[in-house]
């Protein structure tokens, strides 16, 4: 067997897929949303003078920075260091992203007219993720790389808003006023978003998360109309991988249930609902994530420790696939080493 496909072999039989697919585990998997790029002094290194989104064009830079958080913590998976924005840069809109603030667009999209900007992604414009993907699945060995993409919703956000945004008031404008222009938006979002997960997988990713990071400001009855179809058609369109699809949001509690049934393999849990308590919510049959306060970080290592344990007992009572993570990005300015002792109190907390 080569050594490519042998790892592969125990990629599969890693940890963090097998808890993502609800089997048995020798220790609870972990790895950090936002682990890849944020207060590591490596990380600044390297990308010094480097914008962010010409940062995510550069496949050696990408690898190193993936591999970052993997050598310094030995966490269970890899991110792919890159951005929910960049298939639409790489579509032709005009956007950046302004460090400390966020994406910019510079026309936002309000109009049908304006839907015209939004053309299909394909893998041409994209080859320097396929690149750096099969760079880091040499380099990773038998711990799994994570590809991702922003859901609809919060990339609409983004597109509307022209930026970030609090009350999401134009979003909410076109959703509820023009309800057929809006699903439009979302439908063209969806098929950008799956062809964009799909360049991953197919370049060697092992599992996917849709982050939609900003749904938690919508109502159920709102977000089941006019949301969870589009979500739902990114999970459809790559559900025959047979990778675990991972479903992310923050403040989402009230539509836990929903987020699962658009069509995830594990539902991403932020700190507010605990995890039994998520369980009961999402259903069988799917893992959870989560779900560490990340501002837990900045307290000292005994209450770090008493806050993780409570989270990995609460997901021993839920009775699933567990894969620890906190409940949102890892906050810049977290000390590194925090992260570093909180991976390995995880990891002997839970062995089995
Ligand atoms: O470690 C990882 O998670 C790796 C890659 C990653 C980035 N962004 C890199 C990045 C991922 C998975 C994302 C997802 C992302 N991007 C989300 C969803 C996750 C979440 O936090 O809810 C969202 C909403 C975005 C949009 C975005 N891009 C924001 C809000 C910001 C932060 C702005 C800031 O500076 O505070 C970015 C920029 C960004 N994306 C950075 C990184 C490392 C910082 C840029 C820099 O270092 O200059």
């Amino acid at each position: 067997m080569s050594a490519q496909s042998q790892n592969a072999v125990f990629v599969q039989d890693s940890p963090f897929l097998r808890a993502c697919r609800g089997e048995a585990v020798p220790y609870t998997p972990v790895w950090f949303m936002r682990q890849a790029g944020r207060s590591l002094p490596e990380y600044l290194k390297v990308r010094e003078g480097i914008p962010m989104l010409e940062s995510c064009t550069r496949p050696e830079l990408v690898a190193e920075i993936t591999m970052q958080p993997v050598r310094r913590h030995g966490v269970d998976a890899a991110i792919f260091f890159s951005d929910i924005v960049v298939p639409l840069k790489a579509i032709g809109l005009d956007l950046d992203i302004k460090p400390g603030v966020g994406p910019v667009v510079a026309d936002p999209i309000r109009t049908r007219a304006d839907l015209a900007r939004l053309r299909d992604l394909e893998p041409e414009d994209v080859r320097y993720i396929t690149e750096a993907v099969g760079l880091l699945v040499g380099q990773l060995g038998a711990v799994p790389l994570i590809g991702f993409a922003g859901a609809p919703f919060t990339l609409a956000s983004y597109l509307v808003e022209g930026g970030p945004s609090r009350n999401h008031e134009h979003t909410k404008a076109m959703m509820y006023g023009d309800p057929e222009l809006w699903r439009d938006l979302m439908d063209r979002l969806a098929d950008i978003s799956s062809a964009f997960l799909k360049v991953q997988i197919e370049a060697g990713a092992s599992a996917v998360q849709l982050f939609d990071s900003w749904a938690g400001a919508l109502a159920p009855a709102d977000y089941r109309r006019h949301v969870l179809p589009a979500s739902a058609k990114v999970f459809d369109e790559v559900a025959s991988y047979g990778v675990p699809r991972i479903h992310f949001g923050v403040g989402t509690g009230e539509l836990l249930g929903l987020m699962g049934e658009a069509g995830a393999d594990v539902v991403g849990v932020d700190w507010r609902v605990p995890l039994d308590e998520a369980a009961r919510r999402v259903g069988p049959g799917k893992a959870l994530q989560g779900n560490l306060d990340p501002a837990v970080l900045f307290a000292p290592t005994s209450a770090v420790e008493d806050k993780a344990r409570q989270v990995l007992d609460t997901a021993r009572t839920a009775g699933r696939g567990h894969v620890f993570n906190l409940g949102h990005g890892v906050p810049p300015n977290t000390d590194p080493d925090a992260l570093t002792r909180l991976v390995d109190f995880v990891h002997r907390e839970s062995e089995r």
